[in-house]
């Protein structure tokens, strides 16, 4: 495994694949590695001859009021899970290697992002399409791998790639989560021994309100009330969002059938968690 941290060197090493005609597998993460990180390691692992992971806490997706400089970060510990899930190149740039000077061309998101977490952090998915639209160029991937529970964040990547041509599939990877149902994520370090076992009604409210559209329930309102006063009654948490819409368009939605995403964003104290399901309904 080789750890690059200039575009130079990473440049050098993607058109060494490319000329022995390899194919890439491409992981983008902010690092702070963990078992839902894993799985999309491995399934890149599985599908193409080299694996690349980057890891770059992205400045331009964190608003002025958020977590950009108390992110989690642990990059020899990243450097060991990585190796061991078979990782090939770790592509971990500075801020100024991926932005030398203030940025002067950045991509604008003009659909999906008027809802859920594009809604509460403006400006978050035109961050995350334009690094992403700089990793792309620099690594050529065949596969990129992303997880469904940023599942906004798969519909803006869905947009990227077919909206500016490239030549790139897109493998989605369901959720992994804690063994109490809650979805593994880097911030849940910052969770409080309390908030932690109280977050557990994040997952557990969105699998009863699956329960109650199965069974009948169809008023999205009253599915949403639900929703909010079961996490309300058991958790400290605070309510960001709770949103049923249609996936992946992420259109609101009047009568519940077809392919829906119930999805939630609750802050505690140093962590806004957020979480989703998507299923059919007949
Ligand atoms: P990050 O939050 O580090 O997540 C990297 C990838 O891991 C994303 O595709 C995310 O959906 C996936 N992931 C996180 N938790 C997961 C879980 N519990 N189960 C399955 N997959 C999970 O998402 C980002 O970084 C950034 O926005 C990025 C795409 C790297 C752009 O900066």
């Amino acid at each position: 495994m080789i750890v690059i941290t200039t575009k130079n060197e990473l440049v050098q090493k993607i058109s060494e694949i490319k000329n022995d005609n390899k194919t890439i597998g491409f992981v983008p993460t902010m690092g702070f590695l963990h078992d839902g990180h894993v799985k999309l390691l491995e399934e890149a692992r599985k599908a193409n001859d080299f694996v690349v992971l980057s890891i770059f806490v992205n400045p331009l997706q964190f608003g002025p009021n958020e977590d950009f400089d108390s992110y989690p970060r642990n990059a020899r510990k990243d450097e060991e899970i990585a190796r061991l899930a078979g990782v090939d190149f770790i592509f971990t740039p500075s801020v100024l290697e991926m932005y030398p000077k203030k940025p002067t061309y950045t991509v604008t998101v003009g659909s999906r992002v008027d809802v859920l977490c594009g809604r509460s952090r403006e400006g978050h998915f035109d961050g995350v399409a334009t690094v992403l639209t700089k990793l792309f160029n620099l690594i050529e991937p065949n596969r990129a791998y992303f997880g469904m529970k940023d599942a906004q964040q798969v519909a803006v990547v869905d947009g990227l790639i077919t909206e500016f041509n490239y030549p790139i599939d897109l493998v989605t990877v369901p959720t992994v989560r804690e063994e109490d149902g809650l979805a593994k994520s880097s911030r849940n370090v910052y969770l409080s021994e309390i908030e932690r076992s109280q977050a557990i009604v994040i997952y557990k409210s969105l699998v009863m309100a699956k329960q109650k559209i199965n069974q009948g329930m169809r008023d999205k309102e009253e599915i949403k009330s639900f929703i909010s006063s079961l996490i309300s009654n058991e958790s400290d948490g605070i309510i960001d969002y709770v949103e049923i819409l249609s996936y992946p368009e992420l259109d609101e939605i009047e009568i519940m059938n077809g392919k829906i995403i119930l999805a939630i964003a609750v802050k505690f104290t140093k962590a806004r968690l957020i979480d989703n399901i998507t299923f059919e309904v007949e």
